[in-house]
């Protein structure tokens, strides 16, 4: 029997509902308007009234108005079928509406139940299983998508029947799996899971210990993230988050990308709609959108709707880590989230935190951050979710709630500058504020010592203190003068010039600079921290200057050109000599 009500009340889409019977925390209820189902999810229970959120506009909707209790929270189907798909937040399938909006009360399958897939079985009759452990498998574009065992099933089971190699639709029966009992349960390519519940159906979630190459070199080089960890990109208006989540989306070490477009401005939406399908994947030569997700929102959508679409991205993500597969999660931007709580919260008229946010922001800002990681599966595999977002703070102030809540929770903060993107220092990553903290982690930098040095982490440290000691030096000369400050701060200036210039900032739009794989970057930061570390001789600062220009000017060139080839090993020439003639 479901639980039925009447609604008693509405501001914009917080409906209050007097309810017959139970009602859960965060189920889903649909209420009728005139023949038209509104989706709702309820978020606040009291006695015989349920407060619950709608994701739909409550225009006309009126007092005495039914709504019907569903009796589990929001779902999303997992299947073959989600990779190239482009969802909204509630995994309505956006694809098949030709890219324009639902109209209110619709929702779409977000799988095609029609198309056959071609089946491999894994498990034999008589195996032992547990939840999702893979019983077999099938092509989704060029990735091996594992069917499972439903996260939902507790307990051990045996496999009683599996179905031969063959096409399979996502509804078939693929197995009949006999639990402790002795009852049986059909198993088919498709399952449902809560999205605001995390799916831990592994034997543990280590710390990260392993680097992901992300082709840019200010976040390899620099700032690196670990496969299974967290990062995150606040920066005001224009400063290019969204240029570097798409450098980041095309060359990163990942199988499955999943794109949270969360509530951004709706003509962004249809750039994603229009750019993201043409992105060719740096790694495969293939279109990007073959192993691509994107859940998009706009701001003109109801809050709720950019609420639930992190959840599902990142369920959608848990999905395919138990597949032992390396996704790669970017939200943009996840201040249009927390927006979307501040909004309900006000409405239900709570205590309200910082700026108005609820109370419990860092809370939900770092429960979410926490169901990103690298886990170790049932079967000795490695599986993985590293979490990318970014955050508009207003007026690039970085000391609001959302940013501030968001740097305790994530490891990896790249910052990016006003000054820098004014000065079109792109990526705009600023190199004194950002961090990562994985730089600190015995098992990354022993990560670093296999891959590709043994000191190297030691000397990204004397890399980063060169930077920092040139922005001290260009400090004071801005204050005192060129001539008012000893030669040695031009060439501290200089010095750290040279990284910014050939290491920190790189072309999003060149083909060559832009997808620079970890090889190239340590060759590249070998190469510019020797020069650094020499000591040259001047008699004024004009020279030093002009010394150094020429020496930026041939590297910078190298990094337009092709590795190792003929040309590069030339520029590479030309740079000796000049170093040698500076001696
Ligand atoms: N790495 C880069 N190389 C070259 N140009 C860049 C780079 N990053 C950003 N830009 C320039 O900056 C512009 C704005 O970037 P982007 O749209 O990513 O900003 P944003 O921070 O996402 O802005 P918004 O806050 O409006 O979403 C781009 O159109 C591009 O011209
Ligand atoms: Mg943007």
């Amino acid at each position: 029997m479901k639980t039925k009500g009447t609604v008693t009340g509405i501001i914009s889409n917080l409906v209050t509902i007097e309810v017959d019977g139970p009602v859960a925390q965060n189920e889903i209820c649909f209420i009728d308007l005139g023949g038209t189902k509104l989706m709702a999810e309820v978020i606040k229970v009291t006695g015989k009234e349920a407060f619950v959120q709608v994701y739909e506009s409550t225009r006309g909707l009126r007092a005495g108005d039914k709504a019907e209790f569903q009796g589990h929270m929001l779902e999303v189907d997992l299947g073959p079928g989600i990779l190239s798909s482009i969802y909204d937040g509630l995994q309505n399938n956006l694809e098949t509406m030709n890219g324009v909006f639902l109209t209110r009360g619709e929702y779409t399958a977000a799988l095609d139940s029609e198309k056959r897939w071609e089946f491999t079985p894994i498990a034999k009759v008589g195996e032992e299983v547990i939840a999702a452990d893979w019983i077999g498998e099938v092509k989704e574009g060029w990735l091996p998508h594992k069917i499972m065992v439903p996260f939902s099933f507790e307990g051990s089971y045996k496999i009683k029947s599996i179905v031969d190699a063959g096409q399979y639709i996502i509804d078939d029966t693929i197995a009949i799996l006999t639990d402790e009992n002795g009852n049986d349960h059909k198993v088919t390519m498709k399952q449902k899971w809560p999205v605001k519940v995390p799916i831990t159906k592994y034997i543990d979630k280590p710390r990260p210990f392993r680097i992901m190459e992300t082709r840019v070199r200010v976040i390899d080089t620099f700032n690196p993230i670990a496969e299974g960890g967290t990062g995150f990109i606040p920066g005001p208006f224009g400063s290019g988050k969204t240029v570097l989540q798409h450098a980041i989306s095309k060359q990163a070490e990942a199988d499955v990308i999943i794109f949270a477009a969360c509530g951004e401005r709706a003509n962004e939406v249809v750039e994603i709609f229009t750019e993201f399908p043409q992105l060719v994947d740096a790694r495969s030569g293939r279109m990007l959108m073959e192993r691509t997700t994107i859940i998009c929102n706009t701001s003109n959508m109801p809050v709720a709707a950019r609420e639930a679409s992190v959840y599902t991205a990142m369920t959608i993500g848990e999905y395919y880590r138990s597949m032992g597969l390396k996704v790669l999660l970017l939200a943009d931007s996840t201040s249009r989230w927390a927006q979307a709580l501040r909004e309900m919260s006000n409405r239900m008229e709570e205590l309200p935190g910082a700026d108005a946010f609820p109370m419990d922001l860092p809370a939900i800002i770092s429960s979410f951050y926490a169901r990103a990681g690298i886990v170790n599966l049932n079967n000795g595999e490695t599986g993985s979710v590293t979490f990318i977002g970014t955050v508009s703070p207003a007026g690039g102030n970085l000391k609001e709630p959302v940013t501030e809540s968001t740097k305790k929770a994530a490891r990896c903060f790249f910052a990016l500058s006003q000054n820098r993107a004014d000065r079109k220092r792109y990526p705009a990553v600023d190199p004194i504020d950002s961090y990562s903290k994985y730089l600190e982690y015995p098992e990354i930098v022993e990560d670093f010592k296999n891959k590709i040095d043994e000191d190297w982490v030691e000397r990204v440290f004397r890399g980063k203190n060169i930077v920092l000691r040139g922005k001290e030096a260009y400090e004071q000369i801005n204050i005192l003068g060129d001539d008012g400050v000893p030669l040695d701060y031009h060439k501290k200036y200089w010095k750290s010039e040279l990284i910014d210039f050939v290491i920190l900032q790189q072309d999003a739009f060149d083909k060559i600079d832009a997808n620079c794989p970890m090889e190239r970057q340590s060759y590249m930061f070998n190469l510019v921290l020797d020069i650094c570390e020499k000591e040259f001789d001047f008699e004024d600062f004009e020279e030093c200057g002009n010394y150094y220009k020429k020496l930026i000017n041939i590297l910078r060139q190298m990094n337009y050109t092709e590795f190792h080839s003929a040309e590069f090993e030339k520029y590479l020439e030309q740079l000796n000599n000049e170093i040698n003639n500076g001696k």
